[in-house]
């Protein structure tokens, strides 16, 4: 089952609001449909929305407001802007080349995920892995496989994997929510944590590494990725383990010297003070909700690509 695709003059993807309840698909057909099933994370993770913001020039034809709308839909993740300029270049050759540029794109994303499994894969000594993510790195991200948990996939596939604890990923649960479907659906041994559970877990011993996505690579090597992604690097720093991000080369954004620079973006408090729909904190409390940090490249052990690993 392929995440996103064009299926019939239009894209279809996996409503990912919806899981892990139910697996529903959505057939999108306008730019305004595609923003709005991106901005409630209908459809998310760096990679799919770079196959989602190709696609969706295609259907977007030559109006440059629409382009320019769904370019910003969501401002972190590059991929999503990177998509969209791949496939809006070839605007000028008419929409069958734009559609088979956005076509290419999702054929890439999967080929680079079966490479980013099997480097990642490669990179990991032992045979018995604990491995710690955050956030959803796996199909449900991309097309077919996915980055981090394509490694994951991999390991399980060559009998190496112990166990993936999943930090559930407030405040939308991606990890509680995603990753443990995936996992469940891979037969892969896993077990949810509470995100602040991950640096302690890693001091007590016994994780073997902690893989992640990213959203963008800065050209220094830092990394934005899900919220709680710098607190796991930190606490991994501590315990001496490996801390290694995977993402596709167009993940890395070369324009964007240091995180510093990287747009994160902010969802506003109401995804805070309410869990599920029911509200948690008491009426008039304001909260903050940062979707991503930064981790500076120091505290990254390694970066596995589909064409390499880099040690920032
Ligand atoms: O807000 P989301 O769910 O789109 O955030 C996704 C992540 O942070 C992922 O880790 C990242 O996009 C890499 S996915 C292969």
């Amino acid at each position: 089952m392929r995440t996103i695709d064009w299926v019939d003059g239009a894209i279809e993807l996996i409503d990912q609001t919806r899981l892990p309840g139910e697996c529903v698909m959505l057939r999108i057909h306008t730019v305004d449909e595609l923003i709005d099933a991106i901005r409630r994370l209908a459809v998310r993770g760096a990679p799919a929305l770079g196959v989602a913001g190709a696609l969706g020039v295609a259907l977007a034809g030559e109006d440059p407001g629409a382009i320019a709308r769904l370019r910003a839909a969501r401002p972190t993740a590059v991929n999503l802007a990177w998509g969209v300029d791949q496939a809006a270049a070839r605007l000028p050759e008419g929409p069958r080349a734009v559609l088979d540029a956005a076509l290419r794109i999702r054929d890439d994303d999967i080929a680079a995920c079966v490479a980013m499994g099997e480097r990642g894969a490669d990179l990991l000594d032992g045979d018995r892995l604990r491995i710690m993510t955050v956030c959803n790195s796996g199909g449900l991200a991309a097309v077919e496989r996915g980055t981090a948990l394509g490694v994951v996939q991999t390991l399980h596939e060559r009998g190496r994997l112990a166990e993936v604890l999943a930090l559930e990923t407030r405040p939308l649960l991606q990890g509680a929510r995603l990753t443990t479907w995936e996992l469940a659906r891979m037969g892969a041994p896993h077990r949810l944590v509470t995100d602040s559970a991950g640096p302690y877990l890693l001091a007590k011993g016994g994780i073997d590494a902690v893989l992640i996505g990213a959203d963008r690579i800065a050209a220094n090597g830092d990394t934005a990725n899900k919220i709680g992604s710098y607190a796991l690097a930190l606490g991994a720093e501590r315990a001496g383990v490996p801390f290694i991000v995977v993402a596709p080369e167009t993940t890395i954004d070369p324009a964007t010297p240091s995180g510093e620079h990287i747009h994160i973006e902010d969802r506003g408090g109401d995804e805070v003070v309410s869990l599920g729909g029911v509200r948690v904190a008491p009426e008039g409390t304001e909260a903050l909700n940062p979707a991503f940090d930064v981790t500076p490249h120091d505290l990254i052990t390694a970066i596995v690509t589909d064409r390499r690993v880099i040690r920032p």
